[in-house]
């Protein structure tokens, strides 16, 4: 079965096509964060045209790169939720136009269900069932995974996601959008220790996760040292970006290891942007280590958002016979735990 994979819910267009049998064919991301730099986050409207322009072009070049006909693609699956509705629509809109010309199936993935696939693109693959540790922008998750479709949430955050709270963090430092790679970056020039940060509700028993109070913690230390730019020095912007990561990071593998404790699994998959973080694999790797658990992630750029995760997710469900009917499904919010269970190939 070869699948055209469409991700377009943000602010990156993403196209693939996966193969059941040979893998990823080929793969585009084209981001659109240079567009949304100067207005410091995501214009909804400036995502949904610059996808319009963006879409066509990419499909062609990925049709070509994997040398692959219209008669090739047994079905096209596109991204039908959560994220912005304007950007939805037009990978749903151009999904199911070409599925019709071509007369095969359309499929409406979700995207956290792709995050969550991705790390099974890579060469060790991890086996179900598992903990999924889902961080990126707009979630923050701890997910048992039974199998594709059974998702039982074991807790997640009650205000900010991750992701947000790093992109909240950089705004304060005068760092672009989207701030996580940014604070990671400037975090490695920072002396551990120099501040420190709570670890939220890391004392009370249970799942969830709470990161809005960090921005309190941020702004207060960049108040007290900032001079007359209104912030910091550089290297006290890099002491507290240091100490914000290893906040955020140790609250995310205290929980993560109590997650994998309380169901007694061995292994977590960790996916969605902020998985691509270094300190977070690092603070993992060696946590759960000691109790004999493994770690597994996909390489970066198939931790933010992509097309060969929506193209594996939705190969997945084509063979396991899921079949949407033709009108567009699109759900600006959308609970993963809603899906339906498929049997995995
Ligand atoms: O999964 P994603 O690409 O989009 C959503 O579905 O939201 O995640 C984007 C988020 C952003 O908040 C970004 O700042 C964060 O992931 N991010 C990172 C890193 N790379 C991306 N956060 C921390 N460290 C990183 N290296
Ligand atoms: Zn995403």
């Amino acid at each position: 079965m070869r699948v055209l994979g469409l991700e377009t819910s943000c602010d990156e267009t993403g196209v693939a096509i996966y193969d059941s049998k040979l893998g990823l064919l080929s793969h585009r991301i084209y981001s659109q964060i240079a567009l949304h730099a100067e207005y410091g986050g995501v214009v909804p409207e400036l995502a949904s045209r610059d996808h319009v322009q963006k879409l066509l072009p990419l499909i062609q070049e990925v049709m070509s790169d994997a040398k692959t006909s219209s008669s090739d693609i047994d079905a096209i699956a596109y991204t039908s939720g959560p994220g912005l509705v304007g950007a939805l629509m037009v990978g749903a809109m151009m999904g199911r136009s070409l599925a019709y010309a071509w007369d095969v199936p359309a499929l409406g993935v979700h995207h956290m269900e792709g995050h969550l696939l991705a790390p099974m693109l890579e060469a060790n693959p991890p086996e179900f069932p598992f903990i999924a540790l889902l961080v990126s922008g707009g979630h923050t998750q701890l997910v048992k995974v039974d199998g594709i479709g059974q998702y039982h949430l074991l807790g997640e955050s009650l205000d900010d996601a991750a992701g947000e709270a790093f992109d909240k963090a950089a705004k304060m430092m005068d760092l672009d959008y989207p701030g996580g790679p940014l604070i990671a970056k400037l975090a490695e020039k920072g002396k551990e220790g120099t501040f420190v940060f709570p670890r939220p509700m890391v004392d009370r028993p249970g799942l969830d996760f709470s990161f809005s109070g960090l921005k309190t913690a941020v702004l207060t230390a960049i108040q007290q040292h900032q001079q007359a730019d209104g912030l910091p020095d550089d290297q006290t912007c890099a002491d507290i970006a240091c100490a914000f990561e290893a906040a955020v990071v140790d609250t995310l593998a205290i929980k993560s290891r109590r997650a994998l404790e309380q169901t007694g699994m061995k292994t977590l998959v960790i996916a969605g942007g902020v998985s691509a973080n270094k300190r977070l694999r690092r603070e993992l790797e060696i946590s759960l280590a000691k109790i004999g658990a493994k770690v597994f992630y996909a390489r970066n750029e198939f931790c933010t958002d992509n097309g060969a995760m929506i193209a594996y997710a939705g190969c997945q469900r084509l063979i396991a016979g899921q079949k949407d009917d033709l009108s567009l499904q699109i759900k600006a919010r959308w609970p993963l735990t809603e899906l339906k269970s498929i049997t995995p190939s």
